[in-house]
């Protein structure tokens, strides 16, 4: 590999889409495959996420002098359901993935989440490709385990390939209707134009070379220079999930995009209002599967270098905020860190009206995307917040007259089951009748019912 990759650290690749459009079983594909091979070690496994390296990418593209072309160490791919992980995955105006990834079922073809990954992904300027899955499903398929795209299409029937290409020109078709144009991944020639779009069996690994491919060619052509980090530096991350785990308490899950992360090292962590500041207490991977006879799933580890996904044991983190920034510091940089961290937060709970709904969500990120676009929509907002739904939201929301504005829009929560008691007794002490709640895992679903609700007012 050339010398210049020193200081490049590895792209953090987004993988998102509809429920079931075959996100994991690609990432089990490529993690797969490569066990086959022998190469099992050389994949890492981590918190959250798969590291795959350049090595075990060229191996995988079938050409060995690809090996010197690339300047990235390798590709870490996030998998978590629907697109949790990328608004999660948030940094100040921006997000933290370099890539995306979104996978569309060929035979589904788009779903409302599916049109949500595109819409985030256009907001962040994100460079992304598209891949139809499950190709292999196309009546009269005939698998060709693991082969490039066009080596495999080329072996099927005329009827076959005729079937395929309905179904894809399908996919591209709602591509241009969300604005974008796009093309097969082998016809596009400039990437920045045209959203190149790949046809894959997750199942079956067709296809999988070019998709490896061609996500180091746009790591190597666009991000160049936003890869570029200090090894030695504070550790910088993203919470990306805050989990109780048996024997641990509770624990966050943390994507590590900057520096280095050290055993002992004090860190600021993002909540609402003041930051917390705590000590690692311990650094923990996730074991290989040839250790599962220890006790623990987790193995300690000292230190951690970006790009990883880590888990963090320590005291006082019990309401971190998940898309909240972690951030190592010295004693002589403690301050301006925890100004740093409460600044991002305190970033995204302002804009809100003196009148309006109320909206909460999951994580900071998604709460981000719910407001700006209800902005959009010209809705007007009074408090936005990040939780599940409490009894104290239902009272607020009951004190409010305009029924337009006494509900509670809810993006990927739960209502507490004493804030449902409320609600349920609404019929009968008719207290909280004015309360309504819109609860969906789609952000546009939201929209939509909360806009049907407000014309029904209006009648
Ligand atoms: P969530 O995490 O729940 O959002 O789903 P996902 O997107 O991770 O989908 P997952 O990989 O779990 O796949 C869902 C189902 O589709 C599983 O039963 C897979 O075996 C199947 N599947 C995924 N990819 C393919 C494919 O390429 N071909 C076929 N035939 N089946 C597939
Ligand atoms: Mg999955």
């Amino acid at each position: 590999m050339a010398e210049e990759n020193q200081n490049l650290r590895t792209p953090i690749v987004c993988v998102m889409g509809h429920v079931d459009h075959g996100k994991t079983t690609l990432l089990d594909q490529i993690r797969g495959t490569a066990i086959v091979k022998g190469e099992a070690g050389a994949i890492t496994q981590h918190i959250g996420a798969t590291e795959v390296p350049i090595d075990v990418i060229v191996e995988k593209c079938g050409d060995k002098r690809l090996a010197d072309k690339f300047i990235v160490p390798g590709l870490l791919f996030i998998d978590t359901p629907g697109h949790h992980a990328f608004t999660t995955l948030r940094s100040r105006g921006g997000s933290l993935a370099d890539l995306a990834v979104v996978v569309v079922d060929i035979n589904e073809g788009f779903k409302p989440q599916t049109i949500e990954s595109l819409n985030i992904l256009k907001r962040f300027k994100t460079p992304f490709i598209v891949v139809t899955n499950k190709i292999d499903r196309i009546l009269g398929w005939k698998v060709h385990e693991g082969e490039s795209f066009l080596s495999t299409y080329n072996k099927q029937t005329p009827e076959v390939q005729g079937l395929f290409e309905q179904k894809f020109y399908d996919v591209i078709g709602h591509l241009y209707e969300q604005g974008f144009s796009a093309d097969r991944f082998d016809r596009v020639t400039d990437f920045q134009k045209t959203l190149g779009v790949i046809p894959i069996s997750g199942l079956t690994g067709e296809g999988i070379p070019d998709v490896l491919m061609i996500l180091l060619g746009l790591a190597q052509r666009f991000l160049e220079s936003s890869l570029q980090y200090d090894i030695n530096g504070p550790g910088v991350g993203t919470v990306l999930e805050v989990k109780d785990e048996k024997g641990l308490g509770t624990t966050i899950d943390v994507i590590l995009y900057d520096g280095t992360l050290k055993k002992g090292d004090t860190v600021v962590i993002g909540r609402l209002g003041e930051p917390i500041v705590t000590k690692v207490r311990a650094l923990l991977k996730p074991r290989e599967l040839s250790e599962i006879r220890y006790e623990s799933k987790f193995q300690p580890i000292q230190e951690v270098a970006a790009a990883a996904g880590v888990k963090i044991s320590a005291p006082d983190i019990d309401d971190a905020l998940a898309g909240a920034p972690i951030i190592s510091a010295t004693p002589e940089t403690l301050d301006a860190v925890i100004e740093k961290v409460k600044s991002e937060i305190d970033d995204v709970q302002i804009q809100t009206d003196t009148d309006g709904v109320m909206i909460k969500a999951d994580t900071i990120g998604s709460l981000e995307a719910m407001v700006h676009e209800f902005k959009k929509a010209n809705i007007q907002i009074q408090k936005a917040e990040v939780g599940d739904i409490t009894k104290r939201d239902i009272m607020e929301a009951s004190t409010i007259n305009d029924p337009k504005h006494s509900v509670i829009l809810a993006f990927n929560i739960k209502v507490n089951p004493d804030a449902q008691e409320m609600l349920d007794e609404t019929l009968d002490l008719r207290m909280f009748r004015n309360v309504r709640v819109f609860k969906n895992d789609v952000i546009y679903r939201i929209l939509d019912e909360y806009q049907d609700f407000v014309k029904e007012q209006e009648e």
